[in-house]
């Protein structure tokens, strides 16, 4: 049976006080359910109030959004892996496309943020997925298998089999256009397969990019996608709880 993954980034929204609140009321309208899990990644002010808020709850995971590769010193700003685990994360996002993008991450730097997060015993989440220049170029595949070799390649086996993917296109992010349930499936089939190529056992892997609670089931109805990443549809409690309900696993 599969174990269906949904996974919600917050992005930078919800504070510690909304978080609290968020998961009260998530809570209220969801019952745990043995074929699904339901992680979170709050902005990293919230993350101790979200994971707080969902302890005694072990299918709901909490996690970060972005972590440094040092484990502590002199970096202005940032938060470590062993930070965000003291703070309660059990995962971290890594190589999302907004910090690809906005924020100039490289190939090089999520392959260090991958090693910190297993590091610190969180699980990273690493974001992949191709620009609409590059999907219209037709190097969809090479651009992912480029993202997954440059932050995975190293990794021996078993710490290939602690890491989730999620597959993110670019251009499907916050737009309302999203890849159909065959194309994504047929990119998740290949990564899939370079995960369990390099020892990886029974890799997750994951699609993101304007899911919402109508394009849901069609997505989930498709065999390789093994849960949802959801940033704009995960914002309200009530529709989030309902998105996390679809599907049969
Ligand atoms: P949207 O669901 O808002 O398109 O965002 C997807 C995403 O980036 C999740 O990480």
């Amino acid at each position: 049976m599969r174990r269906l993954l949904f996974a919600a980034n917050w992005k930078m929204h919800l504070g510690p006080d909304e978080a609290r609140v968020y998961l009260k009321t998530f809570r209220a309208r969801y019952n745990r359910r043995d074929d699904r899990e339901v992680w979170f990644f709050p902005p990293g002010v919230s993350v101790e109030a979200a994971a707080q808020a969902a302890r005694d709850r072990n299918d709901l995971v909490v996690g970060v959004q972005d972590v440094y590769w040092e484990p502590k010193g002199a970096f202005t700003g940032v938060i470590s892996a062993p930070l965000a685990a003291q703070a309660g994360a059990r995962a971290a996002l890594v190589g999302h496309s907004e910090r690809r993008h906005i924020f100039g991450e490289t190939d090089d730097d999520t392959r260090r943020k991958v090693s910190a997060a297993l590091h610190a015993t969180l699980v990273p989440v690493l974001c992949v997925g191709e620009t609409l220049a590059e999907r219209d170029a037709g190097h969809t595949l090479a651009v992912v298998m480029r993202q997954l070799s440059a932050a995975l390649g190293s990794l021996d086996g078993p710490a290939m089999s602690r890491v989730v993917v999620a597959y993110e296109p670019v251009w499907a992010i916050g737009t309302g256009r999203n890849a159909t349930p065959q194309d994504a499936s047929a990119v998740h089939r290949e990564i899939r397969a370079w995960l369990t190529g390099r020892g990886a056992d029974a890799p997750r892997v994951l699609y993101g990019g304007s899911v919402n609670v109508k394009n849901a089931a069609a997505l989930l109805a498709e065999r390789e996608l093994d849960g949802v990443l959801v940033g704009g549809a995960s914002l309200d409690p009530e529709g989030w709880a309902q998105l996390v309900q679809t599907g049969a696993a």
